[in-house]
């Protein structure tokens, strides 16, 4: 870390991992080989993140535009999700991380969202990072939820922003105050598009499997050295 005049670390950080395919392309191998890398880098950069003490990173896994892909890819992407928490929760708890989901649950498979909830339930006393996987996530389909629940709990008469933050998926967080994208371009992509009104806004130009612990640094350092205002004067 560079910064003479360092700032708070973040505690939230969410990325935007992008640039699997075009990794794999450029290497003349099929789109799933990058996501498979891309996995790896995830645990990397989750390590990192532990080991630095962040207490909240939100990884974009799956987002509820990404079923347009190719029946291939998504079957792909679903069958690594779900094999990764099958068969790697011992990474979870040797790092004291806890995992949470956020995103719809309806149309996941029973399969993934065992998985999903098994590694959750064993997470759930742990300390460290939390780790929050969007898995079948999108912005404003999570805002319309909140709303449905909203509806649902009989309180619409009260609608705020207060409310509406109370009712997303996972409420007791604090919004991501850097928000990392990798692969080079300048888009949310439906994001976290509530909680991201004042995040700080990261973009790599490398893709997503070549990104290592130095990157994040570096995007860390980033954020450190800037003057958030919200809206304000300093
Ligand atoms: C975007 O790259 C990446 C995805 C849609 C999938 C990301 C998922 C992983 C890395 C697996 C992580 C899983 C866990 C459990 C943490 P892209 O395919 O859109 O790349 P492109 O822009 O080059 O086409």
């Amino acid at each position: 870390m560079k910064s003479s005049k360092k700032r708070a670390f973040p505690s939230h950080v969410g990325i935007i991992m992008d640039g699997n395919g075009r990794w794999a392309v450029t290497r003349k191998k099929p789109r799933t080989f990058g996501h498979r890398e891309g996995l790896n880098t995830a645990k990397r950069i989750v390590k990192h993140a532990s080991y630095l003490q962040i207490p909240y990173i939100t990884l974009y896994a799956f987002s509820t535009e990404n079923w347009k892909r190719t029946k291939d890819e998504v079957g792909f992407l679903m069958d690594l999700i779900r094999l990764h928490l099958k068969k790697e929760m011992q990474f979870y708890i040797d790092n004291q991380i806890r995992v949470v989901h956020t995103g719809n649950p309806h149309g996941l498979s029973k399969a993934i969202l065992n998985e999903i909830q098994t590694v959750v339930n064993a997470t759930s006393g742990f300390t460290g990072t939390t780790v929050n996987l969007a898995i079948n996530y999108g912005g404003r389909d999570e805002i319309v939820r909140s709303v449905q629940r909203i509806v649902e709990a009989g309180v619409i008469n009260e609608l705020s922003e207060t409310l509406i933050s109370a009712y997303l998926d996972q409420h007791g967080f604090p919004d991501p105050d850097l928000i990392i994208r990798t692969g080079g371009d300048c888009r949310l992509s439906n994001f976290l598009l509530w909680q991201s009104a004042y995040s700080e806004i990261f973009i790599s130009d490398k893709f997503w499997p070549d990104w290592t612990e130095a990157d994040l640094d570096a995007a860390l350092d980033s954020y450190c050295g800037r003057v958030r205002k919200f809206g304000g004067v300093l």
